[in-house]
């Protein structure tokens, strides 16, 4: 019995997992096992002789048992012990510090310029970048001889070879929203159209691409005299301040009357300040909807009215955030977008108060 006894507590030492442990148990005290095996011998013996080896027996299953139960434990604890070494976190290390992104200020100003007019009642429209030449040109009273269809350095797109269509162009402004807009809801309507547009020039002042918002607001008799409130009450909510405006009379194909807007400002000091001053800066086209527009747009012109105007996005920002030049908007220059950029929660709101 000792020999059985040293030959499984060595081997329950020595076991190396549980599946071992299994084996070793099903060996020893299993219904087949060595241990069992003695016990049912015992029916063959003497009243005396089991008296002595009854209690011996059980004694010896009793101490495999909990060595192999002792043994099972001490393989869990040891698994737990190298998990626990290999998934060790630090969690006093500081965190690792990661670059924040920022708000482009073409992106915030077209926010900002959005919740002037949403208070307005104005709505936002978006079209294509990629236009057909009726809606860039035809549609908006520029026929294919007017000047202005040369003087706008358009973006033609390539059609194959025998494709006899006209080609498409890169939208040149975003007037053509007007068009698709008419054509959308009919009239009454008041919108504003934000996004992209192209035309071939490249100087301090001049991108290829650039961003405009489009107005056009149209009823039984909405006139001039809106337009201008409009304006005036978008440019003082937009620079903060009371700013004086000026309408010189200008001419749009798509317009008529057309007017060019000012805005009053100073150049003391070799920066420009909206605002104040006697100076005079142009930042907008604008008119009375031209007849032939509203038609194009299937609307009648004898029933509706109203106005339209375009405002350079990239020129609002340079003057409200004093960004000297246009070019760097598009360098993605890392630092200057870091200097100039907005925190992505400062959402521009009225209430809020539009900027930092
Ligand atoms: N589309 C013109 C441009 O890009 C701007 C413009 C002028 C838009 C007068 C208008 C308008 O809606 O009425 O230069």
């Amino acid at each position: 019995m000792d020999d059985l006894r040293n030959k499984y507590i060595e081997a329950i030492a020595a076991a190396a997992d549980e599946a071992a442990l299994e084996e070793l148990r099903v060996q020893a005290v299993g219904k087949k096992g060595e241990v069992s095996l003695k016990m049912r011998e015992l029916g063959k013996m003497t009243p005396e002789e089991r008296q002595v080896a009854g209690p011996a027996l059980n004694a010896l299953k009793n101490e495999i048992t909990s060595a192999l139960a002792a043994k099972k434990a001490a393989l869990a604890d040891a698994a737990l012990d190298a998990r626990l070494a290999t998934e060790w976190l630090d969690v006093t290390l500081p965190a690792r510090n990661r670059r924040v992104g920022s708000i482009h200020p073409i992106s915030q100003v077209t926010e900002e310029v959005t919740a002037i007019f949403a208070d307005m009642g104005f709505a936002v429209a978006e079209g294509p970048q990629i236009e057909t030449d009726w809606y860039n040109f035809d549609a908006l009273n520029i026929p294919g001889h007017h000047p202005a269809r040369a003087e706008m350095d358009t973006f033609y797109t390539h059609r194959a070879e025998g494709d006899e269509r006209p080609p498409h162009v890169l939208r040149t402004h975003t007037s053509p929203v007007q068009i698709r807009s008419m054509e959308k809801t009919g009239a009454p309507i008041r919108i504003i159209c934000p996004g992209r547009v192209y035309r071939a020039d490249y100087d301090q002042t001049h991108t290829p691409m650039f961003h405009q918002i489009e107005g056009l607001a149209l009823g039984r008799d909405v006139s001039m005299a809106n337009l201008k409130w409009v304006l005036e009450e978008f440019f003082t909510a937009f620079f903060g301040t009371e700013v004086k405006t000026r309408f010189r009379a200008s001419h749009f194909p798509f317009t008529e009357p057309s007017a060019e807007v000012d805005i009053q400002c100073s150049w003391e000091g070799g920066t420009v300040k909206v605002g104040e001053g006697d100076d005079w800066l142009e930042v907008l086209g604008s008119g009375m909807v031209h007849p032939k527009v509203l038609e194009a747009g299937g609307i009648d012109p004898n029933e509706y009215q109203g106005f339209a105007f375009g405002i350079g996005i990239d020129r609002l920002a340079m003057l409200k955030y004093g960004i000297p030049d246009l070019r760097a908007f598009f360098d993605s220059d890392l630092r200057w977008l870091r200097h100039y950029g907005f925190a992505s929660l400062d959402q521009p709101t009225l209430h809020g108060g539009l900027s930092r």
